[in-house]
């Protein structure tokens, strides 16, 4: 194994960052102690849960949960509809969360934020307000082989009620979507390509901005999937030139129930609503109901309040750290577990050597659930290992690799090579157990 530091963080850093406000727990060398931040890291009997399913949903640091907490109790009330001082300042906390959503996508107006409770619903959104409205027999969208069922069977629905056909890019032998067959295969019938930023299930990394150029030279617009992106990396979505980006917030450790869409103003702002009820209309007659602009046009009813206050704490709390210091830390964490399960004998590696974060891959004769049920199993040192196995809701991407499951270890701020350590020995023990 590389040696590697713990964290790639200096204290001084994360205390710049953010005005001096510590966000994160330092230990006795004054060097941030992450894992001391989240208190869902260890075990019932209190020893250190190695935990690599960030993938799956993150661990909530503590800023996460009392602002939470704070939210859901003194400082609780409904947001703009109150006329009393507590709903006000909820108000604005809550549009102040919408302000922080757009600096961290740097996006060019608040009013191209949609608050929706979860990536998946976001592109149901897209799918039923865009495509709706948008799509025609004869108009085809373009997926890609690796995506997960939330960016595909959307779009199968909006396909069945329009017409629509979908075609389906292939990937490249390590597991990346293949640019060069996607711009070989689009063609002017193709409305929108919707790709994943990361894969899931791979890590494989997308080239948002040449996937746009392709898109968009052809016609199309650009959906992005970004729930296993915006944990790992910096985000700018004018960068990276879509037209809409998702991401979900318990997977950037923050609360579930609380989901972005980002959408290019221009298409959002000519976007029919999706879900009708209070908040997003301007007048309501029984002869006819005139609508509110986006964003509050696609919020219907009174919305995630608390969890949409606690993806703020925890935008502040990534930011704090720095996503290019995050995306280094995990870099260094996959390049270490590749290398440490290419050790184990009869692993088979899947996915790309600059995989974001992810790391799949399986054992010849153990299924990948007997894999998770052994190493969740306390070893010797007493401190079980949480994977995901499975098919991760991307079943036909199993179909290509030939397998029914994987096995997936993904990581987070949190995570070190203590975690890499204990996976590879609870690993050791499979092939013991297996024979
Ligand atoms: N999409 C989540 C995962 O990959 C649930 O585990």
């Amino acid at each position: 194994m590389t040696e590697h530091s713990p964290f790639p963080f200096a204290s001084s850093d994360v205390e710049k960052r953010d005005n001096g406000r510590v966000l994160t727990s330092l230990d006795t060398n004054g060097v941030p102690d992450f894992r001391a931040d989240f208190p869902g890291l260890v075990t019932a009997d209190g020893a250190p849960w190695h935990y690599l399913d960030t993938a799956a949903t993150a661990q909530k640091p503590q800023v996460v949960i009392d602002a939470t907490v704070r939210a859901m109790g003194a400082d609780y009330a409904t947001v703009h509809r109150g006329v009393y001082a507590r709903s006000a300042d909820m108000t604005l906390a809550f549009e102040a969360a919408r302000v922080r959503v757009a600096r961290f996508l740097n996006a060019a107006s608040t009013a191209e934020i949609v608050f929706v409770r979860g990536a998946t619903e976001g592109i149901n959104l897209v799918a039923n307000s865009w495509g709706g409205a948008n799509l025609k027999p004869g108009d085809r969208i373009l997926l890609s082989c690796l995506e997960h069922h939330s960016n595909i069977v959307p779009w199968q629905l909006i396909a069945e009620r329009t017409g629509a056909a979908i075609d389906v890019v292939p990937l490249t032998p390590d597991g990346k979507i293949d640019l060069d067959a996607m711009a070989a295969m689009i063609r002017p019938e193709h409305k929108l390509v919707a790709l994943a930023h990361v894969s899931n299930v791979l890590g494989s990394p997308l080239d948002v901005a040449r996937a746009a150029r392709i898109a968009h030279d052809a016609g199309a617009l650009l959906l992005v999937d970004g729930c296993q992106a915006a944990p790992r990396m910096k985000i700018d979505v004018q960068a990276l030139g879509c037209d809409f980006y998702l991401f979900s917030g318990h997977k950037l450790y923050g609360p579930t129930g609380i989901g972005v869409l980002w959408a290019r103003g221009d298409i959002l702002a000519a976007m029919p609503p999706w879900q009708g009820g209070g908040s997003m209309i301007d007048t309501v007659t029984f002869e006819k109901t005139t609508y509110a602009p986006a964003p509050t046009r696609f919020e219907a009813g009174t919305p995630a309040i608390v969890e949409t206050i606690g993806l703020a704490a925890a935008i502040d709390y990534v930011e704090a750290i720095g996503l290019d210091a995050i995306a280094a830390h995990e870099a260094s964490l996959v390049r270490q577990a590749r290398e440490a399960l290419r050790g184990v004998n009869s692993v088979r590696l899947l996915g790309p050597d600059d995989a974001c974060g992810i790391v799949s891959f399986v054992m010849e004769g153990v299924h990948p659930h007997d894999i998770g049920t052994i190493l969740d199993e306390s070893g010797p040192d007493g401190s079980g290992v949480a994977i995901r196995a499975g098919h991760h809701c991307a079943q036909p991407l199993m179909r290509h690799l030939g397998v029914e499951a994987t096995a997936r270890a993904s990581f987070g701020i949190y995570n070190d090579e203590s975690d890499v350590a204990a996976l590879i020995r609870g690993l050791e023990r499979v092939r013991t157990i297996f024979g």
